[in-house]
């Protein structure tokens, strides 16, 4: 008899207008890696929470069984105490509050009141190994990238004593590289018997390490697949996934760009706290009219903190270099004047700069175009309201209405209302910090469509990115950064996974 962690059987769960699950039913087999696919608002993160706890019994119908007994969870504190832990999409941690303390909160044993730190430190450092991050226990996590405040997550669920692991998304945020070592962690967790399951776009990813696969469709359960006997394709996860065959990836282009229209010569930038620190250093390129410009590197490698502070000094404590626009020299010294100055940039970080996740998608998208949206400062409401419609139905955003709250969209569909800002404010150059982060195949394809026909409108773009074959497939030359220095430039012809990662690694 097959042994199930977890069994899920016709699991409805509906939001007002919306029904997030549609009679979903599911088996995870102990001890196996099984992943979880589908589109952006499909219902994974959904289902998730409803097995973690997060939405309590009665606020779903269906049966969930964990261990073979069915769960009674009011929250997600239930749940762990049964050896389950969820890592969200969106990170969870405390920001202002160091590793350790955030590995152990909520679960430190005190003796007489007294919470012995020391004990913490050592014991998270325990952790910290285990999943392969060398920082000291007492940095506090908003120093961390996102990368590795992933880790950190990770960590504290180590640190209690998991059994069941769900991993929403857990390499979007993460480079090559890092995915890499975070898949042979999974793997290795499954040698001691952790049973995973894995939410992921990343189809290569799922193929590599997933045993089972279930796609959900709308809500709905479709299919479930035994990745080894069955020969499992990441063709055939997509047809499942969308409903039908998906042609492109990446589409076409035939226009050429032309002269440059931004150069950025001797751009240095400083750390915000240590301010002697350069984080980019002396770097210089060009950018063209109508051209996709990709900017690839390991994480950390200082791509964002570089396309920040040009877009008007919006990180560092100092920048200096010379900033040529259509061949004049400007300084912009805040957002705003890089928004007048035709630049646009959209944030990798939609949590913390993107988006406000208590207003409505539609004052979100229209936020950084209040001046093109009002007359004499009265925003023009049918405007704005035609504006957001078009977006939700050019993106695909999925929602029951515009006035929903950002907070209530899925995560990939919260991606998709920062990019349809950018689109609103129409810049002449758009910078994108991995546009694409927690998006469905198709999508993204509707995405690299969107990036095109802006270039074919004589648009630039800038767009950075940590998936290789997105920077492949879209530009028409690549940048290639590390240790905040620009190494090395290929072109579209010239480029190649190999040559962009031997650049990056060259000292
Ligand atoms: N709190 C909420 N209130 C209202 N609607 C919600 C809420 N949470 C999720 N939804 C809706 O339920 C549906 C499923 O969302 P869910 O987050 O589970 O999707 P997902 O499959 O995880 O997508 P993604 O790949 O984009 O993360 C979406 O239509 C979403 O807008
Ligand atoms: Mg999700």
């Amino acid at each position: 008899m097959v042994d199930y962690i977890l069994e899920i059987e016709h699991l409805t769960k509906e939001f007002p207008g919306v029904r997030a699950l549609d009679d979903v039913s599911l088996k995870v087999k102990r001890g196996e890696i099984h992943s979880l696919c589908g589109e952006n608002g499909a219902g994974k993160s959904t289902l998730m929470s409803v097995i973690s706890g997060v939405y309590p019994k009665g606020n779903y119908t269906g049966k969930v069984f964990y261990q073979g007994h069915e769960t009674n969870y009011h929250s997600v504190k239930d749940s762990e105490k049964e050896g389950l832990a969820i890592i969200h999409q969106e990170l969870a941690l405390s920001p202002y509050l160091s590793i350790y303390e955030n590995i152990f909160l909520g679960h430190m044993n005190t003796r007489f009141g007294i919470i012995n730190w020391d004990i913490y430190i050592k014991e998270s450092k325990k952790y910290l190994n285990q999943v392969g991050l060398n920082a000291d226990p007492a940095t506090i996590v908003s120093k961390l990238g996102v990368g590795k405040q992933q880790l950190v997550e990770i960590a504290r669920a180590l640190s209690k004593q998991v059994e069941l692991l769900i991993l929403d998304e857990p390499t979007s945020s993460l480079n090559d590289d890092e995915s890499a070592k975070l898949l042979d962690l999974i793997v290795e967790f499954k040698k001691q018997g952790i049973t995973s399951v894995m939410i992921s776009h990343k189809l290569n990813e799922v193929l590599k390490i997933a045993d089972t696969v279930t796609v959900l469709r709308d809500g709905k359960s479709i299919s479930t697949f035994d990745v080894k006997a069955e020969h499992l394709t990441e063709d055939r996860i997509i047809k499942d996934m969308v409903g039908r065959d998906l042609t492109h990836r990446f589409p076409d282009r035939t226009t050429v760009p032309g002269d440059s229209i931004m150069e950025v010569k001797n751009w240095d930038v400083y750390h915000p706290d240590y301010h002697s620190i350069k984080v980019v250093d002396n770097a210089s390129f060009y950018l063209k009219k109508g051209e996709i410009l990709g900017f690839c590197g390991p994480m950390g490698a200082g791509r964002t903190e570089l396309m920040m502070s040009i877009f008007g000094h919006s990180y560092g404590s100092r920048s200096t270099g010379t900033l040529l626009l259509n061949g004049k020299s400007v300084t912009l010294p805040n957002a705003k004047s890089a928004l007048n100055a035709g630049l646009c940039y959209i944030s990798e970080d939609r949590k913390n700069f993107g988006l406000v996740l208590i207003q409505s998608i539609k004052t979100n998208i229209s936020s950084s175009s209040l001046r093109e949206l009002s007359r004499l400062g009265i925003v023009k409401a049918d405007r704005e309201t035609r504006e957001a419609e078009k977006y939700v139905r050019d993106l695909r955003i999925k929602t029951p209405s515009i006035e929903q709250l950002a907070r209530n969209l899925s995560g990939g569909n919260q991606q998709k209302v920062v990019v349809g800002r950018a689109l609103l404010v129409d810049p002449e150059i758009l910078i994108v910090d991995e546009p694409t982060r927690g998006i469905d195949v198709g999508a993204k394809a509707e995405i690299y469509d969107i990036l095109n026909d802006l270039v074919k409108k004589g648009k630039s773009i800038i767009m950075v990115t940590s998936e290789l074959p997105e920077a492949l497939g879209m530009a028409d030359r690549i940048y290639v950064m590390n240790k905040g220095k620009i190494k090395g430039m290929l072109t579209r012809e010239e480029a190649t996974q190999e040559k962009i990662m031997h650049i990056a690694l060259v000292e």
